[in-house]
Formats: C-alpha cells, sequence, structure tokens
C-alpha cells in the first residue's frame, strides 16, 4: 500500500476506525487480528496472570510474589539517574507509588473549585455546577508560581473528554446505543466537563499542597460558554466564518484537549486533539456512516474524520452540525494559548501552530533565542510537527497573546533511513503548497495542514503522541502504537509492522539548537515484552520485569534534565497484564534505555500529566479514566464499568459515588527532591 492508498483506506480516519485507533475511546474490539492477539494466543500472558489472580488479586500478593517480584536493577541508587527503589508492576483498584513517596489526590472530578461554586451532588449534575466544578478526565497538567519559592501557584489542567457510562446513572455507553439517553442537559453537563481549569494551589509548611478556594484566579475553561479569539494567517478568512461569527475571529471554547504545554512566560497552552468526534451530520450512507460527499469540503472533511459523531452535542447546538455550519471544524484542531494569571483575559487560539489533532505543545528556547514548539498528530500513519518563531524570546515578545505565537514558521518531519531528519517548512509557496494544489494562501496551509504535510512528502508516523523538548537540543517523540501498519508499510523511524506497544525516538537536533531543521534521530526504546522475541522489544537488558512498558503516550523532563514516560494502552492493557504508569526512563550512558516503574495507575485508568514543579520535590500526575479501560479483562470482574457498576470506585472507595477522574501530587516523605 503507498501512501494514496493509506489515505484512501476507507477505514482510516472513520468512525470505526478511530473508535479502535483512538487510546481515549473506551472499549472496542479490534477489527483485525493484531501481533498482541498472536502473543496472547501462543504465550498465554493473560491465563498465566490469571493462574496467579486465582488466589487473590491483592497488592500484597504482586508485593511479594517471588514470580513476578522485579529484579532490583543495578540502576537503583547507583550508576542510574534515578534513586528510588521500583514499584512492582500489577493491575488492581488502588492507585501504588514506589516506597518512600506520597501519592495524595489533589482535585477530583466534580470538586468545587469556585468559592460560589456548591458542592458535588453525583445524583443530581447541572451544567451550571459542573462549570464552577473541577472537569472530567484529567490529561495535561501545568503549573506556574505566583511567589519566589513557587508554595503558591497556578495548577493549569486539561479536561479531555467524557465518559457517560461512569459519569451518569443509568445511561451506559451512549455512542453503542445512538445516544437515545443524551438530553440537552446531559449534553451541557458533557460540555461543562469539558475544557480546562485554572485553579491556585499552595503548600503548607509540612508541604501538602491544597486548592486555594478562595482565590480570584480559579475558574473554568469551558466548549459550553467561554469565547475565545483566532490569531495568526488563517483568523478572520472566509473559510472560518459562520453564522454566529461572521468576522471569523470569535469561537466559543475548545474541545478534547488532550496534552498541551507552558510557555517560557507562564502562560498555559492547551492542544485541540480528537475535535472531529464532537461534529454530527443526519446524512448517512447506506451502512448508516456519515456521508460528507455533497460537503463543499468534502476532501478536507474526510482527511480529518469530520464528522466523528462521538457525542450528540450536535443535536442540540447547531455549530456542532456540519449540515447547518459546514465551516465550524475549521475553527477547532488548534493550540489555545490562556493567560491563567488574568482570569479576564480572551484565551487566543494560535493558528500559525497548524490544524491537526494536536496531542500536545511542549515549548523551549533554542539555543539561538527562538520560541519552538513539538507537536504530534495523534492519528495513525500522521505526522511529527514543530513550530519556530520568527522573533526571539526577550522581555518585550515574552507575554501573552506574543507574535512569538502567531509569526512563526511549521515544519512537518521527514525521518531518512540514514538517521537524519528534515523539518519541511509548510510556507504557502513551498514547492507542491500552491493554488493548483488548492493552497491559494497562507491561511488554506494551516486550515488543512495534514494535506500540505501529505503533498511534502512527510514520515506517516505510528501515532505520535506527547513530544518533548529536553536539554541540548534533544526532543523525545512518543509512537504510542499503530496495529495497522503493515509489513509492507514500515519505515526506518516505525520499524515493526502491527505495533502494538509503540517506540520512542530521540532526536537531536543539529548544532544543539531546537529551532534547526535538520537533525539526526534514533530509537531510544521499542516497547513491549522482552521476555517474547516476537514483540520484537528492545530495552536495556538491566530493565526489570516491572520496569518494562507498552504504549506510551504522555512524558516530562524534570528539574534535573531527566526523562519520564506515562502510559495509555487504552483497552489493550490485557496485551501487558500491567496498569497505566510512570516509569523513569535513561537516555544516557550505559544504561541508557533502562525503564524503572515509579507509579502506576489503578484499573482501566491511564496516566497522563506528567509535570514536574521547578523545584524537583513535587510532581503532578492525572489519573484520567479510572474504572474503564479494558475492565473485561480484569480478573474477577470481567466486565464493562457502569456507573452503578464500576470496576473501581477510586479515589473515594464510597459506594454511592463513581470513580472520579483525579489530580494527584506526589512528593517524597520528609522532603527533598523526587528520585534524587
Ligand atoms: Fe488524547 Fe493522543 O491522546
Ligand atoms: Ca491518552
Ligand atoms: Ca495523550
Ligand atoms: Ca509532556
Amino acid at each position: 500500500m503507498d501512501r494514496d492508498d493509506i489515505l484512501n483506506d476507507p477505514t482510516i480516519g472513520n468512525k470505526a476506525e478511530a473508535f479502535e485507533a483512538f487510546d481515549d475511546i473506551p472499549t472496542n474490539p479490534n477489527l483485525s487480528r493484531t501481533i498482541g492477539d498472536v502473543i496472547n494466543a501462543r504465550y498465554g500472558r493473560r491465563d498465566m496472570l490469571k493462574g496467579m489472580l486465582g488466589v487473590t488479586a491483592t497488592t500484597a500478593l504482586f508485593g511479594t510474589s517471588a514470580m513476578i517480584a522485579p529484579k532490583q536493577a543495578a540502576a537503583v541508587g547507583t550508576a542510574g539517574r534515578y534513586n528510588f527503589n521500583e514499584l512492582a508492576w500489577g493491575n488492581d483498584e488502588e492507585h501504588h507509588i514506589a516506597d518512600g513517596y506520597n501519592a495524595d489526590v489533589l482535585l477530583r472530578w466534580g470538586d468545587p473549585i469556585t468559592a460560589d461554586a456548591p458542592e458535588f451532588d453525583v445524583m443530581n449534575q447541572t451544567a451550571a455546577a459542573q462549570s464552577k466544578q473541577f472537569g472530567y478526565n484529567n490529561d495535561y497538567v501545568g503549573f506556574t508560581a505566583l511567589n519566589e519559592d513557587g508554595t503558591r501557584g497556578l495548577l493549569c489542567v486539561n479536561h479531555e473528554y467524557t465518559n457517560e457510562e461512569v459519569m451518569f446513572p443509568g445511561l451506559g455507553r451512549q455512542d453503542l446505543d445512538g445516544f437515545n439517553g443524551m438530553t440537552k442537559e446531559l449534553v451541557e453537563i458533557e460540555m461543562a466537563a469539558h475544557g480546562g481549569t485554572v485553579v491556585e494551589i499552595a503548600q503548607d509548611a509540612e508541604g501538602k499542597w491544597a486548592l486555594v478556594r478562595d482565590s480570584p484566579y480559579n475558574r473554568r475553561i469551558t466548549p459550553l460558554d467561554t469565547e475565545m479569539t483566532f490569531s495568526g494567517a488563517a483568523a478572520g478568512h472566509d473559510r472560518m466564518k459562520t453564522s454566529a461569527d461572521p468576522t471569523g475571529m470569535t469561537v466559543i471554547g475548545t474541545i478534547n484537549n488532550c496534552a498541551g504545554g507552558m510557555t517560557p512566560w507562564g502562560t498555559y497552552l492547551m492542544a485541540e486533539e480528537n475535535f472531529h468526534g464532537y461534529f454530527w451530520t443526519d446524512v448517512v450512507d447506506a451502512e448508516g456512516e456519515p456521508d460528507v460527499s455533497a460537503q463543499a469540503e468534502a476532501a478536507q472533511m474526510t482527511r480529518y474524520g469530520v464528522p466523528g459523531r462521538w457525542y450528540a452535542w450536535g443535536r442540540y447546538h447547531d455549530r456542532f452540525n456540519i449540515d447547518k455550519e459546514p465551516n465550524e471544524p475549521n475553527r477547532f484542531g488548534w493550540v489555545v494559548e490562556v493567560d491563567p494569571r488574568n482570569p479576564d483575559a480572551t484565551p487566543i487560539k494560535h493558528t500559525a501552530l497548524g490544524r491537526f489533532r494536536h496531542e500536545g505543545a511542549e515549548t523551549t528556547v533554542s539555543k539561538s533565542g527562538h520560541l519552538v514548539i513539538y507537536s504530534g498528530d495523534d492519528n495513525r500513519f500522521d505526522y511529527q510537527y514543530k513550530y519556530v518563531s520568527d522573533a526571539k524570546v526577550t522581555d518585550e515578545t515574552a507575554v501573552f497573546g506574543s507574535p512569538l505565537l502567531s509569526e512563526g514558521t511549521l515544519y512537518v518531519a521527514r525521518f531518512d533511513a540514514d538517521g537524519s531528519v528534515e523539518w519541511l517548512p509548510l510556507v504557502h509557496g513551498n514547492g507542491p503548497l500552491n493554488a493548483e494544489n488548492g493552497f491559494d494562501s497562507q491561511a488554506d496551509v494551516l486550515i488543512d495542514t495534514r494535506i500540505a504535510a501529505d503533498l511534502l512528502g512527510a514520515t506517516p508516523m505510528d501515532r505520535p503522541e506527547d513530544a518533548q523538548p529536553g536539554p541540548n537540543g534533544t526532543a523525545y517523540l512518543m509512537l504510542t502504537n499503530n496495529t495497522r501498519r503493515q509489513a509492507n508499510q514500515v519505515n526506518a523511524a516505525n520499524p515493526r509492522p502491527e505495533s502494538a506497544f509503540g517506540h520512542i525516538i530521540e532526536i537531536k537536533e543539529d548544532g544543539g539548537d531546537h529551532a534547526s531543521t535538520t537533525g539526526t534521530w534514533s530509537i531510544l526504546v521499542k516497547c513491549g515484552d522482552p521476555s517474547i522475541e516476537e514483540v520484537g522489544a528492545q530495552w536495556n537488558p538491566e530493565t526489570s520485569e516491572s520496569g518494562w512498558f507498552g504504549s506510551p503516550d504522555n512524558c516530562a523532563i524534570d528539574a534535573d534534565g531527566r526523562l519520564w514516560i506515562s502510559t495509555d494502552q487504552g483497552s489493550s492493557w490485557g496485551k501487558t497484564g500491567k496498569s497505566d504508569g510512570l516509569y523513569a526512563l535513561e537516555t544516557e550512558g550505559d544504561l541508557r534505555g533502562h525503564s524503572k516503574l515509579f507509579f502506576r495507575c489503578p484499573v482501566g485508568g491511564e496516566l497522563c500529566g506528567p509535570y514536574f514543579h521547578d523545584s524537583g520535590e513535587t510532581l503532578f500526575l492525572a489519573v484520567q479514566h479510572p474504572g474503564t479501560d479494558g475492565t473485561t479483562d480484569f480478573e474477577g470482574f470481567e466486565r464493562a464499568s457502569t456507573f452503578e457498576d464500576p470496576a473501581t470506585r477510586w479515589p473515594d472507595f464510597d459506594p454511592a459515588m463513581p470513580p472520579r477522574p483525579s489530580v494527584v501530587v506526589v512528593t517524597k516523605q520528609g522532603g527533598g527532591k523526587i528520585a534524587v
């Protein structure tokens, strides 16, 4: 299959593909037999697990069983850069942290975050209440200090999506049921649970963090009612105009905010990822699937998977129905800048960063002084992008709404087999990016970023998730998995067919400068179980049974320049038997490629964040959708979770409360830097 065949494959970009491809949509059966299925069938890892768990599925068993006790690798305390005793792998109803650390719940879905917010009443939810309470499915977490030692500051949290089956009583999975249970009020509660949260938090004398509930900074940002503006070449373009906004300059809200970033000047970047899933049409084909062939922008909609029909919002809000507002999807898929220090500042969608399913937007200042942002497009066979500002970061430019985010060049990556990477500029007039190919201006290049990148010959990747710039011109790319890549579709940078467990690429930009348009790349690890040859995993041989992982998603660099990885195996965690978690991954020296488990999630949850405080003494984690993914594989439970009957009631364990996505704060017992 060549590139055109991939693009024309009717299963890629449509709902069925999206449901399988997307980490963030709950359980869906695989559409084809993957290497993971072969592995399960041949090696019976899950059967082995079941055998062990048949006794009793307790943490104590995991902690003491000789069969699965982790090898305490040489890295512990000595040669490695991360000083902690590795946590044992497993999967149960609770979260777990390495010995000697606290992992305390800081904010839960529904927690009131303003002085006038009502207490959470899960049986009587309203959109008005949710608009003043912590949102659902916390993903990105950022922090910006309000005082010199950083003991007070603003926590910025994305709320990516909602799971109605564990959020509302009696509903079940609505996308599987024609959304028959959804009402306008339920839709608006969902809308109010999306978006972001900014709250002040403070640390007490004992080092414990807590919400400052009466802080004037506290606010929710939602797709229900938060007005935003656009900057950059696409702002005000005809393709951005709708009946509610004839100027093409304002839009209500942001959706599917997955990962993100903090700018060097402390503003908060929210990436809009699977925006296509929120758009609706009543025009369907013979199979009942969305049919956009009569749309003026049919080719663009198809390339972006619009409309996904994952939610019923378009039934009650015309702007999410493309039959009525065909330009509204062009107003999503951007990166939003929020000024957390000024609750009255209108957030800005910066179109210069391109339009695609932005996983995140991690920033750095290059050696040459420019703002550089790495951002992946999380879809199978899509691309890795990088943005470089025209101007340099100075006291004058380092401000909210800066031209650093509206005047710059967006690049897409081509990874060559010789180990070089070239960043190709997405600039109108460059090569094929001209009127002949449908690009009349830079606005078209930005709105149709994916199509422009196709024409430039970018390298189709295995679902680019978070991308993190590191020290000295390095960057780390999380390629989470791609079970659809066939043997004849592999390339040097995506070398495994049917990649069920993903890999991590390290880039070294030429001259150690993140603004360089050329660099070199190498594969840091190929994920999955190294004891199963067919998986083709590549780890440092000192990595223990607890240390290897599958499906890297988010990552962070800590105060000492060290790399940390969090995983999202989705409903496929049964292929490893492990819950999602946080791993410390060595990048240098003899232990390069060595990984150690530090934290793990309750069953069915994935781990987001992570974000390190500048002090290195506090780590923020986000446990997303606890109790949902793959619970049919959870020994002793083995069914889908519902509001009434969830696989876990983490973190409250209150029989009247369903599981609640929550931000967790990690500190060392007795104080001090983490893993030092
Ligand atoms: Fe929302 Fe690509 O993870
Ligand atoms: Ca995810
Ligand atoms: Ca993600
Ligand atoms: Ca990150």
